[in-house]
C-alpha cells in the first residue's frame, strides 16, 4: 500500500452536495481493510510514543479518523458536534461561513486544563470546521499539539489559517 493508490481510491464526485463542488468521498478507502488500516497508521506516525492525551474529532467523517487514531494511539476520543447532540454541559462556539453561521459544541468535562490533543478530520479545506475545534479545545485549557488530516485542498487557505500550529496531510488535491 501507499499514497498513490490511496489517491486513486478516493472517489471524486463533481458538484456534490452541489453545483461547484468537487467532493471527495474517503469510503473507497474505509472499506478496503489494507488501505484504513494504511492511513490511520500514516496519520499515527509522528506521534506514537508522544505525550497525548485525547483525540478530538469534528462530526461525521472526523470521528471516523479520529476515534481509529485514539484506538491505534492508546488515548481517549472527544467527539465535536453540530448543536443539539451533546446531552451534558456544552461550551458552543459559533463561526461565520460564506453566508450565516455554523456552530459545533463540547462537552466542557471531555477536557482537563493542560491535556494534550490532536485535532483530527478527513479533509482540511478552509479550514473553518477545525478552527473553531481548535477554540473549543483551548476554551477547556487544552494544548492542541497538531492537526491531522487525510486529505488537504491545497487553494483554499487552510493550511494559511492555521499557521501556528503544526499541520499533517496526507494527500494533496489543488
Ligand atoms: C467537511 C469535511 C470537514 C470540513 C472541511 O465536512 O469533512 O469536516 O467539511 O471544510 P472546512 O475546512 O472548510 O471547514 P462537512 O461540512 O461536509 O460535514 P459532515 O462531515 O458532517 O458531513
Amino acid at each position: 500500500m501507499d499514497l498513490t493508490t490511496i489517491k486513486s481510491m478516493i472517489r471524486i464526485k463533481e458538484d456534490f452536495p452541489k453545483e461547484g463542488i468537487s467532493f471527495k468521498d474517503i469510503t473507497p478507502v474505509i472499506n478496503d481493510a489494507k488501505a484504513f488500516r494504511y492511513v490511520i497508521k500514516k496519520m499515527c506516525e509522528d506521534f506514537y510514543g508522544r505525550d497525548i492525551d485525547l483525540v478530538v474529532g469534528p462530526e461525521a467523517r472526523g470521528f471516523i479518523m479520529g476515534s481509529a487514531m485514539a484506538y491505534e494511539l492508546g488515548t481517549g476520543f472527544v467527539p465535536v458536534r453540530k448543536p443539539g447532540k451533546l446531552p451534558a454541559d456544552v461550551e458552543k462556539y459559533e463561526y461565520q461561513l460564506e453566508y450565516g453561521m455554523d456552530a459545533l459544541e463540547i462537552h466542557r468535562d471531555a477536557i482537563r486544563p493542560g491535556q494534550r490533543v490532536i485535532i483530527v478530520d478527513d479533509l482540511l479545506a478552509t479550514g473553518g470546521t477545525v478552527s473553531a475545534t481548535a477554540h473549543l479545545v483551548e476554551s477547556l485549557g487544552g494544548i492542541v499539539e497538531a492537526f491531522v488530516f487525510l486529505i488537504e485542498l491545497t487553494e483554499l487557505g487552510g493550511r494559511e489559517r492555521l499557521k501556528n500550529y503544526d499541520v499533517k496531510s496526507l494527500v494533496e488535491y489543488p
